[in-house]
């Protein structure tokens, strides 16, 4: 950040109104515009986006929601926090997103949404999973969390499921500390998030004093800040750029790489997807695990990817239905991604990587 960020932060503290209002009401537009959906809904993160997400949509005790084995634990804790029952299916290896067959597999009569993510920014197969969510009546909550910036064909991720919802928190491709979105083209259900985040009020009647303490359903405090809103209206100016310098990044990074032994690549389209985090799979654990060491060594830091869901306390369970995104998480790596990385910053971690690749 820097004085973009200051000057935007310097009007709302002049402005004398903190809560969300005008600025956030901007960041949202901008947002909605930038995706191409009807409605946005500001949130404090995106574990809340998807906790009202679901909550608009009905979930409650006694569902079960289908949620990817391999993702940030965010996922199957809101649908917990909802009181209902996250159901982890494995992932494809080759786009590290759900397997639309084991999908299939896993939807009993209890199921009553699916929550799809776009794992660091590939879309999932969202045409096939909705034709399949309609088929038994499914809702569908995409977690497009690190998904800013990538495409379906040619519609953005997150915006052709009922409810799509997008992360600020503060390693994202923009940021405001911390904050979430949803998106959505249903009016009915961006009331009912509106109403959720802020103590079931109807949506516009905090402006009406009569109306600030009528509250027909129940709701709670997610809302956002002015603050936040106007650190996201200048990191938005800032994304189209930043989107074309991960791209860059991903793409050098894979050219030094690609070619070397023991490492791949996830098959990444770069006309449609940013990559969120530069990532790719090492034939060992053993071997992740020391590259890590010696990347540290050489004051490198690197970022493991996130545990397999089955294999944490609260979620424990055979590891014989995951085998895809337990081989995965086993062996993904996050190599730095900051867009403030210059080219001869990524030749070094390039040659370390290979020097260290050549002595073991
Ligand atoms: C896939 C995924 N979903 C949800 C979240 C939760 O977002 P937040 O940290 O804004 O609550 C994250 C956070 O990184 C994430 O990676």
């Amino acid at each position: 950040m820097n004085n973009d960020e200051k000057k935007e932060l310097n009007t709302v503290i002049d402005s004398g109104w903190f809560t969300e209002a005008a600025k956030t009401r901007q960041f949202e537009k901008m947002i909605a515009d930038f995706v191409g959906v009807k409605y946005a809904c500001a949130v404090t993160s995106g574990t809340t986006a998807l906790y009202v997400g679901l909550k608009a949509l009905g979930i409650g005790r006694g569902d079960e929601v289908i949620v990817p084995d391999l993702t940030f634990v965010a996922g199957p804790n809101s649908v917990e926090a909802i009181g209902a029952k996250p159901i982890l299916v494995d992932i494809e290896q080759d786009s590290l997103n759900l397997d639309l067959k084991k999908i299939k597999q896993s939807i009993t009569k209890r199921t009553r949404a699916i929550m799809p993510v776009d794992f660091n920014g590939r879309a999932v197969d969202i045409k096939n999973i909705t034709e399949l969510a309609n088929q038994h009546n499914l809702s569908l909550i995409e977690d497009a969390a690190h998904g800013l910036g990538c495409f379906y064909d040619k519609k953005h991720v997150g915006t052709m499921s009922d409810i799509g919802i997008f992360s600020f928190s503060t390693p994202k491709i923009i940021t405001t500390g911390q904050g979430g979105m949803i998106v959505t083209n249903n009016k009915k259900l961006y009331e009912k998030c509106k109403a959720v985040k802020d103590f079931g009020r109807k949506s516009g009647t905090k402006q009406n004093m009569r109306m600030a303490f009528d509250h027909p359903t129940i709701g709670y405090n997610f809302k956002f800040t002015e603050f936040q809103a106007a650190i996201g209206v200048a990191q938005m100016k800032k994304l189209p750029k930043r989107i074309i310098k991960k791209k860059e990044m991903f793409k050098k990074y894979h050219d030094l790489l690609c070619n070397v032994k023991g490492i791949s690549f996830v098959k990444t389209d770069l006309n449609k997807i940013t990559p969120w985090m530069i990532d790719f799979i090492l034939d060992s654990k053993n071997k992740k695990n020391k590259l890590i060491n010696h990347l540290k060594k050489n004051r490198i830091e690197t970022r493991i990817f996130y545990p397999s869901i089955h294999k944490l306390n609260p979620y424990k369970a055979s590891d014989k239905n995951y085998p895809n995104s337990s081989y995965i998480s086993d062996n993904g790596l996050w190599l730095p991604s900051s867009v403030t990385l210059k080219d001869n910053e990524i030749d070094l971690v390039c040659k370390k990587i290979k020097n260290f690749i050549n002595q073991n």
